[in-house]
């Protein structure tokens, strides 16, 4: 039985919860690190990292989380099929493939390249793991975003006219979802952080969606005394806060929880996004090989190592104070690093960090 209010309050979180069908696909709980020799290179607050880069699937992330609830509602609606899509070196897509692969499902995936091919996409990184689990896929030219969607639900539709029982992405339903799962994630780091008597003062993620929708509307549940602040890798087109309180808000409803998020209990910023999206900025680079080489724990060029940079820069304007305590949740992504080996090699190398 519960003995703390904190796992009491954990406890019935999970209640809520457990009232969703769900394909068990992750280790968890994922390990709470402190980060000693990081937190003195940057001579500041005390670090630690929630390691869901070790979620366990096929390199692991944060979409493993995620994926353990969709597999459990495509498995009720008894499909045969995932038509997914996101970026060519999408982690998504990966994650996605390979929880097909273990539930026994097909996966199809529609990967926007963003424009026309500029020579051969090179099968490396997430694209490389896509294959080896056995997914097909079709490149395609279209943006990440509404443009890709509408495409991936056009082959959806083929499928679903050749008789295929069709799981699709499709933001609306996925995303509320997956933020359930990152509920589920922010319990297990307060059971954690109690039962090593470590008081935390702010929470940074790389999310622009479920993954801190999910996190924000369990810190409200539990009353976590910190913020959970959301560092984008990308600027969508919609107004992202708008759209992460709502994601938080339709999974309280999926879960039957009164907790309700505004926009503005939504912390969120872009700043570290650089001129674009999956390219890395000269931060990302530094946060990369700084905590590569003070704690031996690999980030990745496209989400965790911009996030990474976010908070490394707050530290040094001074937004959190020397005495306070951090946890950076690690979302996962390193397969990335392959199909970037040139970039990260010539740049890290150049920069002499
Ligand atoms: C490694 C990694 N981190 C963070 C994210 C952001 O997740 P979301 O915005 O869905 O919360 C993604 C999304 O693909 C990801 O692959």
């Amino acid at each position: 039985m519960p003995d703390t209010v904190e796992q009491e309050r954990c406890h019935q979180l999970r209640e809520h919860v457990s009232r969703l069908p769900r394909f068990a696909l992750g280790h968890f709980p994922t390990p709470l690190e402190h980060l000693p020799r990081f937190s003195k290179a940057l001579g500041g607050p005390e670090i630690y990292i929630k390691r869901d880069d070790c979620t366990g699937l096929a390199f692991g992330g944060n979409k493993t989380r995620h994926n353990e609830f969709l597999m459990g509602a495509a498995l009720q609606q008894g499909a045969d099929l995932f038509v997914w899509g996101a970026g060519v070196q999408s982690n998504n897509c990966r994650q996605t493939a390979a929880a097909c692969a273990k539930a026994g499902l097909d996966c199809h995936l529609v990967l926007g390249r963003g424009g026309p091919a500029d020579g051969p996409d090179e099968v490396q990184g997430n694209l490389l793991l896509d294959h080896l689990v056995g997914a097909s896929f079709e490149i395609v030219e279209e943006s990440v975003g509404p443009e890709l969607d509408d495409r991936i639900a056009e082959v959806a539709e083929q499928q679903r006219q050749q008789g295929r029982n069709v799981y699709l992405w499709d933001r609306h339903t996925v995303k509320p979802l997956a933020a359930v799962s990152y509920m589920l994630c922010m319990a297990e780091f307060v059971e954690q952080s109690t039962a090593s008597g470590t008081e935390f003062d702010e929470m940074y993620v790389c999310s622009a969606g479920s993954t801190g929708s999910g996190l924000a509307l369990a810190a409200k549940y539990l009353n976590c005394p910190f913020p959970v602040r959301n560092i984008s890798p990308i600027v969508w087109p919609w107004e992202t806060k708008e759209d992460m309180a709502q994601i938080a808000n339709e999974a309280a409803e999926l879960t039957e929880m009164e907790t309700r998020l505004d926009r503005d209990e939504i912390d969120y910023t872009t700043d570290y996004v650089g001129p674009e999206y999956g390219k890395p900025t000269p931060a990302c680079l530094e946060a990369i090989a700084l905590l590569a080489r003070t704690e031996g724990i690999l980030l990745d060029p496209v989400y965790s190592g911009k996030a990474m940079a976010g908070l490394i820069d707050h530290i040094r304007q001074g937004r959190i104070a020397a005495g306070q305590t951090v946890v950076f949740v690690h979302t996962g992504g390193t397969p990335a690093l392959f199909a970037f080996h040139k970039e990260l090699a010539t740049q890290i190398a150049a920069r002499s960090l």
